[in-house]
């Protein structure tokens, strides 16, 4: 019945995720058996296959922070200067509990002259010079200076006076404690050093985090920091980037390329293990079986894969060049498992069904960008646009962001002609992905059950046994398969 990977996959068709459909197998464990934990790396192992995407309008401290927290990874884009990446980097290795804290500072002698004062948060926190450098002496809630008699006064006349703070090391369950035990709404957390605020932790984050889906493990490094990855790209300047990568503790680097087999990409492999031997490198982007083996040869420990597939990108019709996502994924798979290099399934993710195909096609992670975008964490404002909240998102190949300075990621630093393969857009509000992954992971467990693979590994194994067998699904069969001929219905309320 259906046909082997083998087989569907070498009759000269391109397949993208939603071409194809696996046959159920046989259930004989429940979902909860089912686990997730994978390698991003040969040497990163990670207790869910996610990572979210180096690219601008995704993936900066608070991404980084909500994926290593969840068990996965993020990876900190590099469309700014070495010294920005370095920050972002730092801000995230600094952090131990994800919250998106948001909050305004001010000094002792400072007046509130109006609710704009508050910005977009609701606490305005007093310090001894009003920078974030300096010991924190109190608080003004919003709600309690909307209640003042008399608003005209300095902020340390009716402050609500602080003694404490914590260490930004200090992971939820610490911070639970220290709130509860000394009976206080919220506590600022402080670099080790030189004191700098991180965050302002309120007791309503943490019973909020804390009532959130079961999550896996979170990934941490051997000091116990979070896991957390850098993009890179391949030019001359991107050695110095580096130094400075190493130096605010990257966990691993990804070298960022639309098209990673160059030689471009094969000297700065080169470079990299020679001069950091200890670090990983994923290299990329691939799509073909002569591709992945160049990097594998260089000596990349992982390999990102994906060439047009994403949902901002334009390369295939403006290159002429890609390959449908699950062919790709599948055939470098299948070689990349020989060396025992970890693929990661790069672009194209929507739903958890495709999350689904990546993995048991031989992905050991899913890299994403529009899936995480929109989302409490994700880097920018949210707006309002036909009456929906929404976030921007753009491809690090839109005009829009090479303008940045993202172009290199294109090899196309030599003229001044920028041709745009990436479009700029936007994705509605998903809210905190510390919530809607959990639920996805879950979801995703289910689909490993329905296929009786209670691993990745026992996926890959059964899927190269040809155990699992697959379809090409019709233009009308993925019509059925999607939801289809209803009518939109409206909630009465009694
Ligand atoms: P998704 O589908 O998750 O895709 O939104 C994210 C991935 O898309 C790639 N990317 C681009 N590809 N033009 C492209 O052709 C672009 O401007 C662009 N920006 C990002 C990248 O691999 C990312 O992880």
């Amino acid at each position: 019945d259906g046909f082997p990977a083998e087989k569907l996959f070498s009759q000269g068709y391109s397949y993208t995720y939603d071409d194809v459909i696996f046959l159920p197998h046989y259930i004989d464990f429940p979902t909860d058996s089912v686990q997730l934990n994978t390698k991003l790396t040969k040497n990163i192992h990670l207790s869910i296959p996610c990572v979210s995407s180096p690219m601008d309008t995704v993936t900066e401290s608070y991404m980084a922070v909500a994926m290593a927290y969840l068990g996965g990874i993020g990876i900190i884009h590099s469309n700014n200067t070495a010294s920005e990446q370095f920050s972002i980097l730092q801000s995230a290795k600094s952090r131990r509990i994800p919250v998106v804290s948001d909050f305004e500072i001010k000094s002792p002698s400072d007046v509130i002259e109006s609710e704009s004062d508050f910005g977009s948060s609701s606490v305005i926190l007093i310090t001894e010079t009003g920078s974030r450098k300096s010991r924190v002496l109190g608080y003004v809630l919003k709600s309690d200076w909307m209640n003042l008699k008399n608003q005209e006064g300095r902020v340390c006349d009716y402050m609500t006076k602080l003694d404490f703070s914590v260490p930004s090391s200090y992971d939820l369950d610490q911070i639970t404690g220290f709130l509860g035990q000394k009976g206080i709404k919220l506590v600022p957390t402080v670099k080790d050093g030189d004191g700098e605020i991180v965050d302002l932790v309120t007791m309503d984050d943490v019973e909020r985090i804390n009532e959130f889906p079961k999550r896996g493990l979170p990934s941490l490094g051997p000091n116990g920091e979070f896991l957390v990855g850098a993009a890179i790209g391949t030019r001359e300047s991107d050695k110095e980037r580096l130094e400075y990568l190493v130096k605010g503790g990257a966990d691993v680097v990804v070298l960022d390329s639309s098209q990673g087999n160059s030689i471009y990409q094969l000297d700065m492999i080169k470079y990299i293990k020679n001069t950091y031997p200890q670090l990983d490198v994923i290299g990329g982007n691939v799509v073909t079986m002569y591709q992945a083996q160049n990097l594998i040869q260089a000596g990349v420990n992982g390999l990102r894969v994906g060439m047009g597939s994403g949902s901002i990108c334009t390369t295939q019709e403006v290159c002429a060049v890609g390959r449908g996502q699950a062919t790709a994924v599948y055939k470098v798979s299948s070689i990349a498992s020989q060396s025992g290099v970890p693929v990661i399934a790069d672009g194209g993710i929507s739903n958890s069904g495709h999350i689904v195909k990546a993995l048991v096609l031989g992905a050991s992670t899913v890299m994403m960008g529009s899936f995480l975008a929109g989302s409490t964490e994700a880097p920018g404002a949210y707006e309002y646009q036909n009456g929906r909240r929404v976030k921007k998102y753009r491809g690090m190949g839109s005009l829009e962001a090479m303008t940045k300075g993202s172009d290199q990621r294109y090899l196309g630093d030599k003229s001044k002609l920028k041709i745009a393969q990436g479009v700029v857009g936007a994705v509605a509000d998903k809210g905190p992905i510390l919530k809607f992954v959990p639920y996805t992971m879950h979801a995703v467990k289910q689909g490993f059950q329905d296929l009786g693979a209670s691993s990745l590994e026992s996926a890959h194994n059964l899927l190269r046994s040809k155990i699992l067998r697959l379809e090409v699904r019709t233009g009308a069969a993925q019509v059925e398969g999607g939801v289809h001929g209803l009518v939109s219905y409206e909630k009465k309320s009694f």
